[in-house]
């Protein structure tokens, strides 16, 4: 008898992909953390394992072809496309996503970034601070001492309007290095992934007996520029790939310009990207607020099936004739006033999908990853909690696969993960 999924009135029997079975270990066999040193410039969390998103631009595109994330975040999907010969876009409407993206894309290269860097904090250093003037946020004064504090002002002031594409790295690169655990960051020791709040910091503090480090910026920006940098980046990486700004309900990209999509779109209220962010979003200049508004964030199936499918018909508008978008997208706990439900959110974008636009659902590939695999996980080795309903459901990742035309639905591509590991530059 097929199930109905939970938020879906789909069947789940008729969502999954006939050829799962065969398909479900091929990118779980890459080592732990595979992945180009540059997709380590700063976490993403939320973001997918560049493992993935390398085994569907195998599968579904050649070399040459476009593909495209419209939901970029730290840009894994751009980068892992142009460093196989694929021309990488990405969109993002979040300030950070859009900066990491930019920078990864459009990476400093190594004899440049000292200069430049040196460059900057001579500015930096006759910018008049006098008393920490342009301290507009007491809390950092939990993460930083005022040493560090006063130079990553300075330098916050000088990066302030400028987007070139050497601002936009450097400023990634302290994104990198703004907060975490060891002395390769400028605060002191707490998690690189996101932004604790001051309130818990400041007690994490007092209990550990933990003090202010006081650091400078250019040994620690260096040591990060040169750990991302360690493999090699193919010169064509910045000429292949564009990254943009904008709702992915309206895309800036032509009719038909993408030949593969591998996204993965926000999985309702489950992850708060500004507040997960705060320090970096100050450090960006950008109102928490502002960024609040923009961000597709509802615990509201219906309005979340709305956007969806405003995305779907875009993500078809912008996607060539005969061609496949990979949505990996995360089940969802939804709190219900006497129980947990857990809500499968793949076969809620499958059934906006086949109802509201000429997409054709491929199927379902359950449980795309492992998530001891996630980004954030493996940067922060962390044991990740997997989360039940009250049926003992757990929330998994699944790779929703659509279909535009009637592609090539080629057999799974032969990759060497060891082998495709990238030489030190
Ligand atoms: C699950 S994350 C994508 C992570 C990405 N695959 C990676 O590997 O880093 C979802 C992204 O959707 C973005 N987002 C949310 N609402 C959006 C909107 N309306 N338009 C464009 N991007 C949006 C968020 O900023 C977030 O980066």
């Amino acid at each position: 008898m097929s199930k109905t999924t939970e938020g879906a009135s789909i069947s789940t029997d008729d969502l999954i992909a006939e050829n799962t079975t065969g398909l479900q270990s091929t990118w779980k066999e890459a080592p732990r953390g595979w992945g180009h040193s540059l997709h380590r410039l700063s976490p993403y969390i939320g973001g997918f394992p560049p493992a993935l998103a390398h085994y569907f631009i195998r599968r579904f595109s050649d070399v040459g072809d476009s593909v495209l994330d419209p939901f970029s975040g730290g840009g894994t999907t751009p980068l892992e496309a142009a460093l196989h010969n694929r021309k990488g876009y990405g969109n993002d409407i979040f300030c950070y996503a859009y900066t990491l993206s930019k920078a990864k894309c459009n990476p400093v290269n190594p004899e440049n970034f000292e200069e430049y860097l040196d460059e900057k904090l001579d500015e930096a250093a006759s910018v008049d601070n006098t008393g920490m003037r342009l301290l507009d946020n007491e809390d950092l004064q939990v993460f930083y001492s005022d040493y560090t504090l006063d130079q990553i002002l300075r330098l916050r002031e000088v990066l302030h309007d400028d987007d070139s594409p050497k601002a936009m790295y450097l400023k990634a690169v302290m994104c990198g290095i703004l907060h975490g655990p060891s002395q390769m960051f400028l605060s002191l020791q707490t998690k690189d992934t996101y932004s604790g709040t001051a309130n818990y910091v400041r007690e994490y503090a007092e209990k550990h007996d933990l003090e202010l480090p006081e650091r400078d910026i250019r040994p620690k920006a260096i040591q990060k520029h040169e750990l991302a940098q360690e493999d090699f980046i193919p010169p064509w990486v910045s000429s292949q790939t564009k990254i943009t700004q904008s709702n992915a309900t309206d895309l800036p990209f032509e009719s038909e310009t993408a030949d593969l999509i591998v996204t993965s779109p926000p999985y309702m209220q489950t992850l708060n990207y500004d507040w997960n962010n705060w320090i970096r979003l100050w450090w960006l200049n950008t109102p928490r607020e502002d960024e609040r508004d923009n961000l597709v964030s509802t615990q509201d199936t219906d309005k979340y099936r709305e956007f969806m499918r405003e995305c779907l018909r875009e993500m078809y508008d912008v996607l060539a004739p005969d061609s496949v978008a990979v949505l990996i997208v995360g089940d969802v706990r939804k709190h219900l006033s006497n129980r947990k439900q857990i809500l499968n959110t793949a076969a809620i974008i499958a059934e906006e999908a086949q109802q509201y636009t000429d997409f054709d659902v491929h199927g379902i590939i359950d449980d795309a990853y492992d998530v001891e695999n996630r980004s954030y996980v493996v940067f922060n080795r962390l044991k990740y909690d997997h989360d039940e309903d009250d049926e003992g459901r757990e929330t998994i990742d699944r790779c929703l696969i659509l279909k535009k035309g009637s592609p090539e639905m080629s057999t799974e591509p032969e990759i060497d993960w060891e082998k495709e590991l990238y030489k030190s530059a």
